[in-house]
């Protein structure tokens, strides 16, 4: 049998990053993934959808050109092309990160792994019919797609004419009506890529407004610009049954029949916890996720998880640094996840981005907040780049300790600026100090620095 001092089972963001440092640290690891390295990350999340997204951004630029008195005729969206150079990038890479294991000495099986016991010498995992053990686990499954108890949703994801995200970016064929159940990130993303590719789009989200806990005002502005694309918006909408001849929507006490030929589910994700024999070792396990701590531990002794299982953020960046946490603690090295600066973005165009407290989760917390609010053509660069460009920053500081809790912005570059506002929320320098820093002119990214002058 085997021996290794880690075994790693999910080769997603989670486990290659934390395969890379442990390997690094001298222990001997066995990683374990049963599709394809990089998990929903690369191969059926964050990188194809970026990559569709940013043929889309193309298109506009192209179709908005003579606001620019650039004038380019009849431009247009090559939908299949468009899924070849996704399936080129995710496989430059997924053999990336394959080469990057190499290089690191981890072993990497490309099969499904199921925990049998503890043993005294550790514990026992099987995969393709072959024993290994190690000395410490680290539970790295991810999440799926969460498929509601929807009549028809089963059965429509069997024919194909529902989808959820993994399908959707590998097919071909484009549909006439889109009907999008859920206005989180994946339905956003998607409405925003469909509509550039002449898609008509339905969005149905059960809240009153979209993107979950974005700062409503930014939720409102988003939606305000994917309906100028041509995306229609049921607010407050639920879908109570699917199939090709109608999909039943209820709004209130109304309901009604809509056509659609092709239904996309992105009502939200679960942590992956069954088939990977968690019960054999007694892992406990609260409302469908994972329970770890601070230090990724699961409370079964040299067994830790982190990213997506545990449901607590269920994103790439937040579970690299749960993987890091968790080798570091493995090896004996003090750290523990901090989980009140951690970015999120929505990569439409405009793009949003936040992080720390809204207005809204800071008042549910009964925190007094002071808040700016100004308009991203504060940024010279913004407005010498975005005709008409509505976007905003937003800028919440504690009251009492003067500290900025939360940064929210929609317009350009926002993914890329919101970086400057990890490192504020993070730092809990105070205003004063953060008023010092020279930021670089012209940027969009200005607008943290002109955001910090304006609070009051
Ligand atoms: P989500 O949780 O972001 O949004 C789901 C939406 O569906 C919510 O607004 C919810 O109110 C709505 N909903 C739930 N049930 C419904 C129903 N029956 N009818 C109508 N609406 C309903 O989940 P989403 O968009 O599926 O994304 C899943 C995960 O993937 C998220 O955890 C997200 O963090 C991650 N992700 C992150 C991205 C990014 O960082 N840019 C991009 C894509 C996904």
């Amino acid at each position: 049998m085997k021996k290794y001092d880690l075994i790693i089972i999910g080769g997603g963001p989670a486990g290659y990053l934390a395969a890379e440092r442990a390997s690094a640290g001298g222990m001997s690891t066995a990683l374990f993934e049963k599709r394809s390295l990089g998990g929903v990350c690369l191969n059926e999340g964050c990188i194809p959808t970026k990559s569709l997204l940013y043929s889309a951004k193309i298109l506009d630029s192209a179709a908005h050109g003579a606001a620019f008195g650039v004038h380019i005729e009849n431009p247009s969206l090559d939908h299949n092309a468009v899924i070849s150079r996704k399936d080129k990038v995710v496989k430059a890479l997924v053999s990336g990160v394959g080469a990057k294991m190499k290089t690191g000495g981890v072993d990497v099986f490309t099969a499904e792994a199921v925990i049998q016991q503890k043993t005294p010498d550790g514990f026992i995992v099987e995969a393709d019919g072959q024993s290994f053990t190690a000395s410490k686990l680290l539970i790295a499954t991810g999440s799926e797609a969460l498929i509601p108890p929807i009549p028809g949703a089963a059965e429509g994801l069997k024919s194909g004419f529902v989808m959820t995200s993994r399908e959707i970016l590998d097919a071909r064929e484009l549909p006439k009506h889109l009907l999008i159940v859920g206005g989180g990130v994946i339905g956003l993303e998607m409405a925003g890529y469909f509509a550039a590719a002449d898609v008509k789009v339905s969005v149905v989200e059960m809240l009153d407004k979209i993107a979950g806990p974005f700062d409503a005002e930014i939720s409102a502005i988003l939606q305000k610009n994917l309906q100028k694309k041509g995306v229609e918006f049921r607010l407050g909408s639920k879908v109570t049954e699917i199939s090709p001849k109608g999909i039943r929507l209820e709004t209130g006490d109304a309901s009604e029949l809509i056509t659609a030929d092709r239904v996309l589910l992105s009502i939200g994700r679960k942590p992956a916890i069954s088939g990977i024999g968690l019960e054999n070792i007694g892992v406990y396990i609260e409302r469908g996720a994972v329970v770890t701590d601070r230090q990724m531990r699961v409370g079964v002794p040299d067994v830790y998880a982190a990213g997506d299982v545990n449901g607590k953020s269920m994103l790439a960046h937040t579970a690299y640094r749960e993987a890091e946490v968790a080798v570091n603690n493995m090896l004996g090295r003090k750290d523990s996840m901090r989980y009140n600066a951690i970015p999120s973005v929505i990569y439409t165009q405009p793009e949003a981005a936040s992080v720390g407290e809204t207005e809204e989760s800071a008042a549910a917390k009964g925190l007094a907040v002071k808040s700016t609010k100004i308009s991203m053509r504060y940024a010279g660069r913004y407005v010498a780049e975005n005709e008409g460009g509505d976007g905003i920053c937003k800028l919440l500081l504690d009251k009492g300790s003067g500290r900025v809790l939360g940064v929210h912005m929609i317009g350009g570059y926002a993914s890329e600026i919101i970086t400057s506002a990890v490192f504020i929320v993070e730092s809990g320098w105070p205003l004063e100090t953060l008023k010092e820093m020279v930021f670089p002119h012209p940027t969009v990214g200005e607008i943290i620095r002109e955001a910090l002058f304006e609070i009051k």
